[in-house]
């Protein structure tokens, strides 16, 4: 257990009757914005219509005042406070959200970065240009009152300024700054990605992981860990040694965090493995959505409550929050309260591992340190062993979640099971032209929008008919390694498939979103526990992804055709060499 932890609150909760038994320790330690009678009482009177309203908002006294004053509003209610009195509390001692971050231009922002210029299609072009004009109002920094008053906030202050995801994101999360970086390098603006990496290195040496975002309400869950790869882009475009020399130590420091908190193992045949999965063993509903959670929880006996707390925040562990992925599908399919998430081992998470250790040796080598080299080389060897013991699926050609309760593989499709494509985590690249079939045996290539996130509707947002802009970079930049000219036409016809529907909703609402619907044409995404959010950070990384790869070829209509008469022949010839895809 990391010694950031503070397991004191314990005994203060014990005393509390919130329906569940205490076991575990609290998602952190602030009484104000993680767990306690106040934000239990404000929660469930549900003053504002999303939960994460009240947890950003700042307090307008010190917490100590505050924590005073409810006990004796409390107390003088018999511990029963009219919704109007808690109302009139809450706007006396705290501020409206918000208020902790000002909007910031980045400064190595600039006019026309050659990305804009390569791509061929006039209306692709504009589009692209307004993508890289939204950096400019997705660019924050902290307030210097909250970095003299942190204590004031739930937000954890950094010192750089970063760029947000948008909507109700108004800080910044981790595995979304990972394609907004990438977004950013395109965009010619390598200051900005690095002040991002050390407000992130900053988290590592201040609490030993990364947390799910920059709230005290997260500290103690993660995300999909893409620190070590953020760090490879950046290095990658700036050959930046002095920094890479610095840091190093906290890149490895992330990784033993998830070594030792992460990891599960799990005996097959006549071995054990060492994999990880997605695990956060603290108790109490998740504070930016307490009360849903909460609710949830009353339908099941008392002491499977603190289980089920568990469960939910490590779904949000895996970004996946939520999915019928981490569903009991036998029991109740396509139900939260069945929600296991540590229960799965899954394929992503550990693709994303052992290209951090892949990476982590270059970066060792480049540094002279052969010995740590050699120590992640040895990683990764044992972590892809396991893959192909647990996980791979010859036939089918594919990976798949390894269930621990089943002791099998979970044969579901998501864009997740061709991750080790993505993140180089392979031997023999014929594995590609195998996932290809794999997508086409299930039926993936003919939903024409986008990569579905899971063929199961099931009302959460991580699953039909919602896509996702980051599973689409995974299939489509893991198709893209094979050398085999199909298998790369059809990466481009993902790509020309989603650039589509992200340019067709822009030019009918302005806005990029943070998911598609891909049932109906596309359209703005929608399920899940809150509205769908504009923006998008990581949306706009991937699209301009996308149009650096292909910007010669991706057209902004279907029938784009070219009216040269020579060149609409040589179309037609290509498009009939193309005749295996769905229309
Ligand atoms: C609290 O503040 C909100 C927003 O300013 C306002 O709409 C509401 O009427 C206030 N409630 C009370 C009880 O003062
Ligand atoms: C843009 O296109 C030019 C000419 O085709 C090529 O040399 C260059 O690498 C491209 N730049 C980018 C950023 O893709
Ligand atoms: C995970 O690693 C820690 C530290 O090395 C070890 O104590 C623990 O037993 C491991 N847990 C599992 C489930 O393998
Ligand atoms: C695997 O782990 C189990 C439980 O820790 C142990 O009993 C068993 O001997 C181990 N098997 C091997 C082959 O190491
Ligand atoms: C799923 O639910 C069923 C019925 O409640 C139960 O029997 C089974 O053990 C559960 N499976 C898992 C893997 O939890």
């Amino acid at each position: 257990m990391p010694a950031n932890i503070v397991v004191l609150p314990l005994l203060l909760l014990l005393e509390l009757d919130l329906g569940s038994s205490q076991v575990l320790p609290p998602p952190c330690d602030s009484e104000i914005y993680c767990y306690g009678p106040l934000l239990h009482a404000v929660q469930m009177a549900k003053l504002y219509k999303d939960d994460k309203e009240f947890v950003d908002m700042g307090m307008s006294l010190p917490p100590e005042n505050i924590l005073k004053n409810f006990k004796d509003l409390s107390q003088a209610h018999n511990n029963n406070i009219p919704r109007d009195k808690l109302e009139a509390f809450v706007n006396a001692s705290f501020r409206a959200k918000g208020q902790e971050l000002e909007v910031w231009t980045p400064e190595d922002w600039k006019e026309s970065p050659q990305v804009l210029k390569n791509i061929s299609d006039p209306q692709l072009r504009t589009w692209a240009e307004r993508l890289h004009q939204l950096w400019k109002k997705l660019g924050r920094k902290v307030k210097a009152e909250v970095i003299s008053q942190p204590q004031l906030y739930s937000l954890i202050p950094s010192t750089h300024p970063f760029i947000v995801p948008g909507g109700r994101f108004l800080e910044f999360y981790y595995w979304d700054s990972y394609w907004i970086m990438e977004g950013l390098l395109l965009s010619e603006m390598p200051q900005t990605v690095k002040g991002m990496l050390q407000n992130f290195l900053d988290l590592v040496q201040l609490l030993g992981h990364i947390p799910n975002g920059a709230r005290v309400y997260y500290k103690q869950r993660s995300q999909p860990p893409l620190l070590t790869l953020m760090m490879n882009s950046y290095f990658s475009y700036t050959k930046d040694l002095p920094f890479l020399r610095d840091n190093i130590e906290k890149l490895a420091m992330e990784l033993n965090f998830w070594a030792n908190n992460r990891n599960i193992s799990v005996s097959a045949g006549n071995k054990n493995y060492t994999l990880n999965h997605y695990f956060v063993p603290y108790g109490q509903p998740r504070p930016e959505s307490y009360s849903k959670d909460f609710e949830l929880a009353t339908t099941l006996q008392e002491g499977e409550r603190e289980t089920l707390y568990t469960e939910l925040k490590a779904g949000a562990e895996s970004g996946w929050d939520f999915s019928s992925r981490w569903f009991n599908g036998t029991s109740k399919p396509n139900s939260l309260i069945s929600i296991r998430t540590s229960r799965l081992v899954p394929v992503d998470l550990n693709a994303f591992l052992c290209q951090a250790e892949a990476l982590m040796s270059q970066f060792y080598t480049i540094l002279g340190n052969s010995q740590q080299a050699r120590k992640y080389q040895d990683l990764r060897a044992q972590r892809m062993e396991a893959m192909q013991a647990l996980m791979w699926d010859q036939q089918k050609g594919a990976w798949f979640d390894y269930d621990l309760d089943k002791k099998q593989k979970n044969p579901e499709f998501y864009p997740t099971n061709l991750a080790p494509l993505w993140a180089g985590c392979f031997q023999d690249l014929k594995v590609v032209d195998q996932a290809l079939k794999y997508l086409e045996d299930s039926q993936i290539l003919t939903y024409r929008s986008g990569i579905p996130t899971s063929l199961r509707n099931s009302g959460e947002q991580w699953d039909l008919p919602n896509a996702w802009a980051p599973l689409q970079d995974l299939v489509i930049r893991g198709l893209a390694k094979s050398p085999t000219p199909r298998t790369q036409d059809v990466a481009f016809q993902l790509a020309q498939n989603w650039i589509r529907t992200n340019y067709d909703v822009y030019s009918r609402t302005s806005a990029m979103y943070e998911k598609y619907n891909i049932l109906n044409g596309g359209q703005p995404g929608g399920g899940g526990e809150y509205e769908v959010q504009e923006g998008f950070g990581w949306t706009n990384g991937v699209a301009l992804m996308l149009l650096d790869q292909y910007g010669d070829r991706l057209r902004s209509r279907a029938q784009a055709l070219p009216s040269q008469p020579l060149c609409l022949a040589a179309v037609l010839l290509s498009t009939s060499l193309l005749s295996f895809l769905p229309w």
